[in-house]
């Protein structure tokens, strides 16, 4: 599959003005994205949960206009964001061609999140995918052609990748694999697609408690640690690795070894952060807590024989990953044992959703 796929047709129609919203999660990844090429494709499979408690809400409204040239306005909570516009530009540059219309509207987009702007939590999957999601929904009421589901959520995934690399997870869930792969059959890297086979019921709306350790600026951007994974020393064996860990986690999604789940995740998210720290220049983003919190994971679960585990994304939260059965014991041991690490007390209680929708 190539991108010529996502051109569009021409359109029967193109409205004067109107408004379109969608809601759109965050995703955390069990297989980690970490190292790009070409237009944020990525060198490695990944796989991850689609959340559902963290959230963005945008509203895309639009008018037509005369003028060439691309003309918007951000506004987060009510407030008009110049900051998030260079980023909001960057991407309509990338998606012009695949989006014929954008340059024939003005467009006022209207965004919420519904954890708050400083926790650490990336607002970039989320908000780049409801973003995307809206510019797909006017693109289907304009072409005259019927569009299936399947290309709609693929095209809309298609666009969010050109955002943000992790945001073409968020489109549809409970778990998406991005990244073309061979034991994943349609798996591609231009989008990312519903893990089409069969999951152990031990993973049925998988819970994530979302430790808020740290809610600081991140010190070193994703995209930047990226780009420290071209001429990486250990780059080449650590994307061979991941794509080795998912042929390992599809087994495990098939069987339910919750054992062999806890080893390939949490060896995951320790594998990114010894990318970070082998990057030149190095960085660590963890904390002292977020090491606290993984230490008293790992005797909880020894003393217990819980099914708990942890990953990390790029900062110092950790995402506490639990089965359902396990969340009222869970629950009682991250308020008395962990909650003291976060900033505040603060944590966030979410599990696996279904995806995006439309309000
Ligand atoms: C550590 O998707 O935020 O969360 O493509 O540059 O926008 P860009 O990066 P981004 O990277 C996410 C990296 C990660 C791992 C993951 O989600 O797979």
């Amino acid at each position: 599959m190539t991108e010529t796929q996502f051109l569009p047709d021409s359109y029967t129609q193109q409205p004067e003005q109107g408004s379109v919203s969608w809601k759109s999660p965050s995703n955390i990844a069990l297989i980690k994205y970490w190292g790009k090429y070409g237009e944020q494709l990525p060198q490695n499979a990944s796989v991850s949960f689609t959340l559902s408690n963290c959230f963005t809400e945008t509203k895309l409204s639009y008018a037509s206009k005369d003028s060439k040239g691309y003309d918007f306005e951000v506004y987060l909570d009510g407030q008009r964001e110049p900051g998030f516009e260079p980023k909001i530009l960057q991407f309509f540059e990338r998606v012009e061609n695949y989006l014929a219309f954008l340059q024939n509207y003005s467009f006022r987009i209207e965004t919420s999140n519904s954890f708050p702007h400083s926790s650490g939590i990336a607002s970039s999957a989320s908000g780049m995918s409801a973003l995307a999601l809206c510019l797909m929904d006017m693109e289907r009421s304009m072409s005259g052609a019927e569009m299936t589901d399947d290309f709609f959520n693929h095209k809309a995934s298609f666009l969010a990748r050109l955002g943000s690399g992790s945001a073409c997870r968020s489109i549809e869930g409970p778990l998406v694999v991005w990244g073309e792969h061979p034991v994943i059959d349609g798996s591609s890297n231009l989008f990312g697609i519903k893990y089409p086979l069969d999951v152990h019921e031990n993973f049925n709306n998988y819970q994530d408690t979302i430790l808020l350790v740290d809610k600081g600026e991140k010190q070193v951007s994703s995209t930047i640690g990226h780009g420290l994974m071209q001429d990486h020393p250990y780059a080449e064996r650590r994307f061979a690795t991941a794509n080795s860990n998912l042929s390992k986690l599809r087994l495990v999604f098939g069987n339910g070894d919750m054992d062999a789940f806890i080893e390939i995740v949490e060896s995951e998210a320790l594998q990114l952060h010894a990318m970070m720290m082998t990057s030149l220049p190095y960085f660590i983003l963890m904390k002292p807590n977020t090491l606290e919190i993984i230490n008293r994971i790992w005797q909880y679960r020894k003393q217990t024989g819980s099914k708990i585990c942890f990953t990390l994304d790029a900062g110092a939260n950790v995402h506490v990953l639990y089965p359902e059965a396990e969340m009222t014991d869970v629950s009682s041991f991250i308020q008395s044992n962990l909650a003291q690490f976060c900033k505040n007390g603060s944590y966030i209680n979410d599990h696996a959703g279904l995806g995006a929708s439309r309000l």
